[in-house]
């Protein structure tokens, strides 16, 4: 068996680890010391003259180089990595999968102090603030931390080591957190084979009595029956309420009788709703949700890509009306969001695939780290490629614009519009709904029009000199390569102009287009007309990437829609 212990500069790590380590007659692997040797040079050097990007791929190889989990009873290895290492997903995932890990918690004032005392000079709490530094390496870490077991780092040393061996005891669980983090929008939880112990301790958090799920027999089949089943043998009285598959859900009267029938199984205020499934049963169990008996708590297990990275996260709740789609709803934070990338296994690839629409969407909202792992792994994701799954990629292909969301609906929670900026999550989006109206949304999936949406925006963005041409180009390769937006379309232009016209009446005269720049977006309501029609002619006419990069003329070609 291996333990990883983590936590910030200062936590323990290695006075616990070293002695874990002799108790066990285990190795003790100071990641960080293997990346000094391997650079040949201390670890301030290494920040100092090749900066800390060199650093973090050192990082990520000397993690890599750990191998496979030792499936060992005994303690074999006992491995601290560096205290910024897990802040990296895929490190993470070759951490903590099938080891038990240990998150040493101790507070910023006891770091601070032991930093200040400590002989060794660390590179991140060096200079003027080390409380403020700590602090801030607190807030930005303590996510990655936490999906391990927290332990009491203030204790004794052999006190610690004492909790840790409790947690050997246990053995590794079977499934694999990433990320937890307590919001204004909910406990968010991230991993895979986690769903059904993070829906137990949400229900055991809110003091529920039994679990009661809402799901649509797609989901229900593919991965919400498990649940049931876990959740079961874990002692819960299970209740499961069927909703429709699909759009079919998202009608009144559908949420009329799902009330109905909580109802006469007496579902109370304290018995909150688990949806599992997409976005299309998860507004209306929302809205079921913020509706029954005036509001009952409810958990999010997303099913789907789309649900994982964007609908899920947020609170917004509804059902569609005969004159449009979402027109009544509810904003609705749910208590926990769990996103378990196990659920994806089963998506057919078509679904995975549009669901990359937002996720490109995201990666050009300036994540750099999201955008470089599409390039290098987007299609392999796409196909639902059980190696992407294997190496962490689909992890973080959920976890990146997962977190993005999050940090910018808490921070405008009701769409406010004036702070963080979630309009800027309307990229690609003015031509995508008027794609989806001139289909009558009959052919076209949601990320479908916004891998079209993306190409429009960028066009109109060139054209107005705010995006620049290389920006463009790569945003466009991306889609290119994942064969997103490059099929023609059989829309007449006057359709799909005049439908963003009507959005345009709803947007009081003016729309406000959110267009890409070199590092994220811009909102601008002064796009001309001819600039708008010459990109919606462009992408029904299915041209590529204006000029493709030699990277995408292998990318394979044909209908995306
Ligand atoms: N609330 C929001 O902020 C928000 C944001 C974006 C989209 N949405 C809504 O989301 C809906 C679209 O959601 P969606 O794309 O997830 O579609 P969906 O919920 O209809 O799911 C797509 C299909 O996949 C099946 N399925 C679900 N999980 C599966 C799994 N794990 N394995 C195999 N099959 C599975 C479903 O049965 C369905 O047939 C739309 O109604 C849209 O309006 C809401």
């Amino acid at each position: 068996m291996d333990v990883v212990l983590v936590g910030l500069p200062g936590s323990g790590k290695s006075a616990v680890g070293r002695r874990l380590a002799a108790r066990h007659h285990a190795a003790f692997i100071d990641l960080d010391a293997d990346i000094e040797q391997a650079a040949g040079k201390p670890i301030p050097a290494i920040f100092a003259q090749d900066g800390e990007a060199a650093f973090r791929r050192l990082e990520r190889s000397a993690v890599e180089g750990l191998g496979p989990a030792d499936a060992s009873r005994e303690v074999r290895r006992v491995i601290s990595p560096g205290g910024g290492a897990v802040m990296d997903p895929r490190n993470r995932w070759a951490l903590y999968r099938g080891r038990v890990a240990a998150w040493l918690d101790v507070r910023p004032e006891v770091l601070a102090q032991r930093l200040r005392r400590s002989p060794t000079v660390h590179p991140l709490v060096h200079g003027g603030d080390p409380m403020g530094r700590v602090r801030q390496l607190a807030a930005g870490r303590e996510r990655f931390y936490a999906a391990a077991h927290r332990v009491n780092g203030v204790a004794e040393v052999n006190a610690v080591v004492e909790a840790v061996e409790r947690l050997v005891e246990a053995g590794p669980t079977p499934g694999t957190a990433l990320l937890r983090a307590s919001t204004k929008v909910g406990e968010v939880v991230v991993g895979e084979g986690i769903a059904a112990d993070a829906v137990g301790a949400a229900l055991r958090r809110a003091d529920a009595r039994r679990a009661v799920l809402v799901s649509e027999p797609g989901a229900w089949a593919a991965f919400g029956e498990g649940v049931a089943e876990a959740l079961r043998a874990a002692g819960w009285p299970v209740e499961a309420v069927m909703l429709p598959s699909g759009e079919a859900a998202k009608q009144l009267a559908v949420i009329g009788e799902a009330a109905r029938e909580l109802a006469r199984r007496r579902v109370e205020r304290r018995d909150p709703l688990v949806a599992i499934g997409g976005g299309a049963l998860g507004d209306p169990a929302g809205f079921l949700a913020a509706t029954y008996l005036r509001g009952v708590p409810w958990i999010q297990v997303p099913t789907t890509l789309v649900a994982q990275v964007d609908s899920a996260i947020g609170g917004k709740t509804g059902v569609d009306l005969p004159e449009g789609k979402n027109l009544l709803g509810a904003f609705h934070q749910p208590a926990a969001i769990v996103l378990d990338v196990a659920a994806l296994r089963s998506l057919p690839e078509r679904q995975l695939r549009a669901a990359l629409g937002e996720v490109v969407k995201m990666a050009a909202l300036d994540d750099e780290a999201l955008f470089a792992a599409l390039e290098a792994d987007g299609e392999a994701v796409a196909r639902g490629d059980p190696g992407a799954f294997e190496r962490g990629v689909m992890a973080e292909v959920v976890e990146r614009p997962a977190w993005a969301k999050v940090e910018v609906v808490t921070a405008d929670e009701r769409e406010q519009g004036s702070a963080g900026g979630r309009i800027a999550l309307n990229l690609g989006h003015t031509v995508a709904h008027a794609l989806e109206a001139a289909d009558g949304y009959a052919t076209l999936l949601h990320g479908e029009a916004v891998g079209y949406g993306l190409r429009a925006a960028v066009r109109i963005g060139t054209a107005l000199g705010v995006t620049p041409a290389e920006r463009g180009a790569r945003i466009e390769a991306l889609l290119d390569r994942l064969d997103l937006g490059r099929a023609p379309l059989p829309y007449p232009p006057e359709a799909v102009l005049a439908a963003s016209e009507t959005d345009k009446k709803h947007a009081g005269g003016r729309l406000r287009w959110v267009l890409p720049t070199a590092d994220g977006a811009v909102v601008r309501d002064d796009v001309p007309g001819e600039a708008v029609a010459a990109a919606v002619r462009s992408i029904l006419a299915g041209a590529s990437s204006p000029s493709p990069s030699p990277s995408s003329s292998s990318s394979p070609s044909g209908a995306a829609a």
